[in-house]
């Protein structure tokens, strides 16, 4: 047996993503966060979440992402931060921007968030707010403010898909002039919402090659001008041929504690049904990371069948993405079909012939979970 391929040697995770809660004034089309979203009544308590988190400090988390949802709709975030850095985690919000004024920031600076990453939309109001389902870019504008004024870095996150893809360069400026320290392009991925809406948001080959040069030139333009933050490009993988080493490894470096407690290897594990769903009310943290099905379903290569099995990349993608085998062929174990090598690929091929055909006026907009929508129309 090659030294690579014996049996994993499961390391403590890195990070955890905490989805504080699935509540989010935004209706991105994209989203990521699963279809069946969670309804408030079903989200963890203060006092649950601030457990999760001691235990995974216990595991050897040091880096904990708290996201959503719009986590700022948690009252208790700065309690839950405060509880984090005081574990000795650094502490990292993922953020609409939508309700971060000056003062919330300088008071979650203050309770122990390290860095804040915050999504646009788009460069411009009116395309930004449409895609978003509400009227949020002048927020987020101001929320960019309020960040980089109580002195935390700044992260500018943005989704690329084909509404958006050819103003890339308009889009890097404005994440340099709200004083981002980092940008992340990142192209739409296809599961959950985003794979629904498929149709609508993939770029056309024509749109990702301008927007790769864009992305060139802005990264000259602003470096020349001393100003320039990193720029990260994550281009769709339907267009690389070859697969992105998600999650750098099944269970590999991260866990996932949805807002109901469900602990899975990967945001988007929920749609893998044929894998046993752990939850932190029910069994210990250090248990679900080592011992449990669901994480060492598809850890290391031992899994693998052929083309996988015997490729020479399968140390360096990790036979690519589980929930996108799943998701298109109904069998997480199989190649992921963006793999040229994969017996399935035809499945993105006859995605990327349709490229640019639908009108983006065919979105389907992310929806509040069902409980939610029938509470607030309830006026409760
Ligand atoms: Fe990666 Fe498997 Fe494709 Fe090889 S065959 S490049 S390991 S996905
Ligand atoms: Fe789940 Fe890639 S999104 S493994």
């Amino acid at each position: 047996m090659a030294e690579a391929d014996r049996p994993w040697e499961v390391a403590a995770p890195f990070g955890l993503l905490a989805e504080l809660t699935h509540r989010c004034p935004l209706h991105c089309p994209y989203c990521a966060n699963p279809i069946q979203l969670t309804p408030r009544a079903d989200e963890l308590t203060t006092a649950q979440w601030k457990d999760v988190i001691s235990q995974a400090h216990a595991i050897g988390v040091v880096q904990l992402h708290l996201s959503g949802g719009e986590p700022l709709a948690r009252a208790d975030l700065p309690e839950l931060a405060f509880h984090a850095r005081s574990s000795g985690a650094y502490v990292n919000l993922v953020t609409s921007g939508v309700g971060l004024t000056r003062e919330r920031a300088l008071l979650l600076a203050d309770r122990g968030v390290d860095h804040v990453q915050l999504s646009l939309q788009d460069a411009d109001a009116g395309p930004a707010d449409y895609v978003a389902g509400a009227r949020a870019h002048q927020c987020k504008l101001a929320a960019a403010k309020a960040i980089t004024g109580a002195g935390l870095p700044l992260t500018v996150n943005i989704v690329l898909h084909r509404g958006n893809i050819g103003r890339t360069a308009r889009i890097i400026d404005l994440a340099v002039a709200l004083g981002a320290d980092r940008v992340e392009l990142a192209n739409a991925q296809f599961y959950g919402w985003g794979l629904l809406n498929r149709s609508t948001l993939l770029p056309t080959r024509d749109q990702l090659d301008a927007s790769l040069v864009a992305v060139e030139q802005a990264r000259t333009r602003h470096a020349a001008a001393g100003r320039g933050p990193h720029i990260v490009h994550v281009v769709s993988d339907y267009y690389a041929g070859r697969p992105k080493p998600c999650m750098d490894g099944w269970a590999r470096r991260q866990l996932t504690v949805t807002p109901s407690g469900d602990v899975l290897p990967c945001p988007g594990a929920s749609v893998i049904r044929s894998l046993p769903v752990e939850n932190a009310l029910r069994r210990p943290l250090a248990e679900i990371w080592y011992d449990s099905e669901a994480f060492n379903a598809f850890r290391g290569t031992g899994w693998m069948s052929d083309p996988c099995r015997s490729c020479p990349s399968r140390h360096e993608d990790f036979g690519g993405c589980r929930c996108q085998a799943f998701h298109l062929t109904g069998d997480a174990a199989r190649t992921d079909p963006v793999c040229r090598l994969s017996p399935d690929r035809a499945l993105i091929d006859s995605a990327l012939a349709q490229a640019g055909g639908l009108p983006q006026a065919d979105h389907v907009m992310r929806t509040p979970p069902v409980a939610d929508a029938r509470t607030a129309s309830e006026g409760r």
